[in-house]
C-alpha cells in the first residue's frame, strides 16, 4: 500500500525527534555547517534566493545513514550563515519518485518558486526508470508536485537525472546529467517557454566529444552559468582513473570554461578543472543571489563505500555540505572565496604579526582551538618546506622545491595511517583555514585552491603548531575562534 505523504513526512519528523539526542550527544558534530537533523544527507538542491530568503534544499535520507529513497529537507536563511530548518520540502511519496526524489534545482517566475528534480523509480528487480519532475510553491515552504515534465528520450538509459534549470536570452533552458546507451557520460540541453513543455536540444558536451576521449561512464549533477563572459558548465564525471595528484576521490566534481553555442547545441570549452582538491567534495550548486553574486555550496562528502566507517554514524548521523563560496572568473580560473557573511562568525580575534618561522614546531600564544579560523600571510619567504600541524593528525604542508600544496588527515577508519591530497600551487602566498569540529576547509592563495575534507581528530586535541624546513618564512598571522550556529 502506498503510504501518504503526511505518514511519510510524520515518519521522518518522528525520527528527527527520537534520535535528537543521540545526534545532539556527538562531539563530532558541527557548529556552523549544514548538517541533516538524522540521518543522511548528500547534495545541495534547489539552491535559490526567494522572497529576500536563501533557500538551500539537500538529499536526505531521515531513516538511515545510508543512501535509501530521498526527501529534500530544507533550511532557510537572511545571510548564507544563520539557518532555520523549514518543514520537508518533498517525499518520495508517488509513483514516479517512490524510490528518491533526487537531485535537483530551483527558479522563481512571477513570485512563484518552481523545483524541478528527478522523481527515481526502481521495480522489484532493481530495474531504473526517471522522470524529470515539477513542483511549485506559492510561498517557498509548501510544494505541490505537478508531476513528470520531461522522459527519457531514446540513446539514453535511466541514469539520467540532475535538472539545473536556468534563464537565458529569452528563455528557459535545462542542464541534466547523462548515460547514453553505449554508456558514456554527457550533458543534454533542454529548453522551454513556460517551464512545463520543455524541448529536447541534444547532447551539449561528455565522454567522446571535442576531443575529450573516453570521460566516465556518467556524469551527474550539471550546472552551467555566465560568469565575466565566460560560460562555466561544472558537473561530476563517474569513472575517471586516477592522473598523477588528480581524481583521488572516487568521483569528481570539477568545470569547463568556454563558449556554449545555444542555437547548434555545442560547447567549444578547454580542459577539465577540479573544484576542490580535499577527500570531501561533490555534487556542487550554484545559485546568484540579488547581489549578482555566483555562489557555491558543494556536498562535503561522496559516494565512498566507507561512509559507514564515519565515527559518526554511532550518532546516527553523517555528512555535511561546505560553506557557501563566491565564485569569480580570474586569470583564466575559477577563483572561490568564503562568503564575506562568515566574518560573522568570528568572535576573539589574535594577532601576530611579522612571525618568522624557523625549524621546530612553533606554538603562538593564544592560537589554538577546534573550531576556528586561521589566516596566514606570507610575507617573506626563504624555505623549502613549511607545515601547520592542526590537533594530533591534521597537517597542511607545502613543499617549495615541488611546488606542492599537500593536506594530510587520520585516515577515516580510525587507525594511525594518515593519507593525504595534494595540488601543484606555484607560490604559497595566502592560506585561509576555517576549522569545524570535523571538518576543514583551506583557501590556498585566496581562493585559487580550495580543499575539503572531514578530519576525525581526538575531539580534545586543539593544538596549533608551524614548522618550517630549509630556512624561515615570515608571516601574519590571525585566529579566530568561530561562534556555533546550530543548537545541536
Ligand atoms: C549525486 C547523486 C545524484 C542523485 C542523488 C541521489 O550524489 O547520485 O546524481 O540525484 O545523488 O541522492
Amino acid at each position: 500500500m502506498r503510504q501518504s505523504s503526511n505518514d511519510l513526512k510524520q515518519r521522518a519528523y518522528n525520527r528527527v525527534a527520537e534520535q535528537k539526542e543521540t545526534v545532539a550527544s556527538d562531539s563530532y558534530r558541527l557548529h556552523y555547517h549544514l548538517m541533516p537533523p538524522v540521518g543522511l544527507l548528500n547534495d545541495p538542491n534547489g539552491f535559490v534566493f526567494y522572497k529576500g530568503k536563501y533557500h538551500m534544499f539537500y538529499q536526505w535520507n531521515p531513516f538511515e545513514t545510508k543512501h535509501g529513497a530521498k526527501f529534500w529537507g530544507h533550511y532557510i536563511s537572511d545571510d548564507l550563515v544563520h539557518w532555520e530548518e523549514a518543514p520537508i520540502a518533498l517525499a518520495p511519496d508517488q509513483w514516479y519518485d517512490k524510490n528518491g526524489c533526487y537531485s535537483g534545482s530551483a527558479v522563481v517566475l512571477e513570485d512563484k518558486m518552481y523545483v524541478f528534480y528527478t522523481g527515481n523509480v526502481k521495480d522489484e528487480e532493481g530495474n531504473r526508470e526517471s522522470y524529470q519532475c515539477l513542483a511549485i510553491s506559492d510561498d517557498g515552504i509548501h510544494f505541490e508536485k505537478k508531476g513528470p515534465v520531461i522522459r527519457v528520450p531514446e540513446g539514453y538509459t535511466a541514469h539520467f537525472r540532475d535538472p539545473k534549470v536556468f534563464y537565458k536570452n529569452d528563455q528557459w533552458y535545462m542542464v541534466l546529467g547523462a548515460q547514453t546507451t553505449a554508456e558514456e557520460g554527457e550533458v543534454v540541453l533542454y529548453s522551454s517557454a513556460d517551464l512545463m513543455n520543455w524541448r529536447f536540444l541534444g547532447s551539449l558536451v561528455g565522454s567522446g566529444h571535442n576531443g575529450l576521449g573516453y570521460f566516465g561512464y556518467m556524469w551527474e549533477c550539471p550546472d552551467l552559468f555566465e560568469l565575466n563572459d565566460q560560460d562555466i558548465l561544472i558537473v561530476c564525471p563517474q569513472g575517471l582513473a586516477p592522473k598523477g595528484y588528480e581524481f583521488q576521490n572516487i568521483f569528481q566534481s570539477g568545470y569547463f570554461a568556454g563558449k556554449v553555442d545555444y542555437e547548434q547545441v555545442s560547447f567549444d570549452h578547454g580542459t577539465f578543472v577540479e573544484l576542490d582538491r580535499g577527500f570531501d567534495f561533490y555534487a556542487p550548486q550554484t545559485t546568484e543571489d540579488a547581489r549578482g553574486r555566483r555562489i557555491l555550496f558543494g556536498w562535503m562528502g561522496n559516494a565512498e563505500d566507507g561512509d559507514i566507517t564515519h565515527p559518526t554514524v554511532k550518532h546516527e548521523w553523517i555528512h555535511a555540505l561546505t560553506l557557501p563560496r563566491e565564485l569569480k572568473w580570474e586569470n583564466g580560473k575559477l577563483v572561490q572565496q568564503p562568503v564575506e557573511e562568515l566574518k560573522s562568525l568570528r568572535r576573539e580575534e589574535v594577532r601576530h604579526d611579522d612571525v618568522v618561522i624557523e625549524g621546530n614546531l612553533l606554538e603562538l600564544p593564544e592560537v589554538a582551538g577546534q573550531i576556528v579560523e586561521l589566516e596566514l600571510l606570507v610575507k617573506d619567504w626563504n624555505a623549502s618546506e613549511f607545515t601547520i600541524q592542526m590537533g594530533e593528525s591534521t597537517k597542511i604542508i607545502y613543499d617549495q622545491e615541488a611546488s606542492l600544496f599537500t593536506l594530510g588527515r587520520a585516515g577515516i577508519a580510525g587507525d594511525k595511517v594518515v593519507e593525504y591530497r595534494r595540488c601543484v600551487v606555484r607560490n604559497l602566498e595566502h592560506i585561509r583555514i576555517f576549522k569545524d569540529a570535523s571538518s576543514i576547509e583551506i583557501f590556498v592563495n585566496n581562493g585559487e585552491e580550495v580543499f575539503s575534507s572531514r578530519v576525525f581528530d581526538n575531539p580534545e586535541a586543539d593544538s596549533i603548531t608551524f614548522y618550517v624546513n630549509g630556512g624561515n618564512v615570515k608571516t601574519d598571522i590571525k585566529k579566530w575562534n568561530l561562534d556555533r550556529v546550530f543548537a545541536y
